[in-house]
């Protein structure tokens, strides 16, 4: 049980825990998620800032004033390919690099699907990750026969090690989360450099599922080296729930074929059989799209943008920092996710004592004193997805909450 003192403590001060910094002060009052509760579930989804949320209004009312009328269609219709080439600046992409997805899931099956799989083929992913980059695998299997071998991303495994172990002739894609939902491991862009090196001899697909990577951890993707980077705007960018990025490489864009395609994938076409595709990555998208969201997601990065994404990682790992230093204070918690700074990220994991179990921790967390978590893998590992608007007091807090629960 929590006890009384700290639920009344924490119901009375949920979001009025004081930050030191005026800048988060500052942000934390424009996003109302931020002060409805103690919030540690950007790694689910993360809260929008109320600019965001304005934009996705605004603009939903005024497309709909007509939305074929030119008044107002020629005004909507920039939103799609400036925010292409904003995402391209931000995360060092090639302007023609950058398709405009509605989730993380939906790039990694556009990966997935990509190739001309044959039985025996091989993907590589991990020990570590979503399902969204392991069903999809699973369906492939099922249907072609490939192989799925996983390798070891526990916290301290060599990432280049494990990938050279289990390469072979047959290896035809390498898939893994470049910031882990269950660990917090975050691949560091060096290694991953080297490791698209070694793959790109091979002529093997290197993609990352970056769903915890933008916002959380830097991100450029020229400096990974992979061929493609799933992501979404709906976590660490705080922006609307339902978009997000697929990033390739523009010389591998012949090589990730479209399973899907439709109308808009198209550069040209005719009725009598013939058609090319458009010349960027926006051929993996088609049919009519939801601007209004995307118009969301373009201010939602532009607000980070403008807070300094320096800034904001500078204090995710300060805050992290505070979080070790405090799990090790005690005896009853442990931290599982990686402690050197190069290989963590926001996505802070706690083993609980056994027989805690983390479910259960997160429901009364958040039916109790509000402090929203969550279970991830490993039944005992418990996730507080620590974001810059987040607090020392609000760590303090939460481990209080979840070593009394235990
Ligand atoms: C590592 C990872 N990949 C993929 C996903 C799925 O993301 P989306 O909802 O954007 O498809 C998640 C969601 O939590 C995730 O953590």
């Amino acid at each position: 049980m929590v006890p009384l003192g700290l639920l009344a403590r924490l119901e009375g001060q949920a979001g009025s825990a004081v930050p030191q910094e005026d800048w988060v002060r500052r942000a934390r009052t424009q996003i109302p998620a931020a002060t409805e509760s103690i919030y540690f579930q950007t790694g689910g989804i993360g809260p929008s800032s109320r600019r965001a949320i304005e934009t996705v209004v605004d603009r939903l009312e005024y497309q709909n004033r007509g939305p074929a009328d030119p008044r107002y269609s020629a005004d909507m219709a920039p939103i799609e390919p400036d925010l292409r080439s904003y995402l391209a600046s931000t995360f060092g992409v090639s302007p023609n690099g950058v398709a405009l997805t509605h989730s993380t899931s939906e790039g990694i099956s556009i990966a997935a699907w990509s190739q001309n799989w044959a039985s025996g083929d091989e993907v590589v992913i991990s020990n570590q990750e979503h399902p969204a980059n392991v069903i999809p695998w699973y369906v492939l299997r099922d249907r072609f026969g490939i192989v799925i071998r996983e390798i070891n991303l526990d916290a301290g495994t060599s990432l280049l090690d494990e990938v050279r172990s289990v390469l072979s002739s047959r290896t035809r894609m390498v898939s893994l989360s470049h910031v882990s939902r269950n660990n917090g491991r975050s691949i560091r862009a060096a290694e991953s450099a080297e490791l698209a090196d070694l793959l790109r001899t091979r002529g093997i697909v290197y993609h990352l599922d970056g769903a915890q990577g933008p916002g959380c951890v830097a991100m450029d993707f020229a400096e990974l080296g992979c061929d493609a980077y799933s992501t979404c705007g709906h976590k660490w960018l705080l922006g609307p729930k339902g978009t997000g990025a697929f990033f390739v490489r523009e010389d591998a864009l012949d090589r990730l074929q479209l399973s899907w395609a439709g109308s808009h994938s198209h550069a040209t076409m005719d009725y009598e059989g013939s058609y090319t595709l458009l010349p960027s990555a926006a051929r993996y998208e088609f049919g009519t799209r939801a601007l209004a969201d995307f118009a969301g997601f373009h201010t939602a990065v532009s607000w980070m943008e403008e807070l300094g994404f320096d800034r904001v990682l500078t204090r995710i790992q300060d805050l992290v920092s505070h979080a070790v230093d405090a799990v090790d204070a005690r005896s009853d918690l442990t931290v599982t996710s990686p402690r050197a700074e190069a290989d963590r990220s926001g996505v802070f994991v706690l083993r609980l004592p056994s027989p805690c179990d983390a479910t259960e921790v997160y429901n009364r967390l958040a039916e109790g004193p509000r402090i929203l978590s969550s279970p991830v893998r490993r039944e005992r590992d418990l996730r507080l997805a620590i974001h810059f608007f987040n607090t020392e007091d609000e760590i303090d807090a939460a481990l209080e909450g979840i070593a009394s629960l235990c």
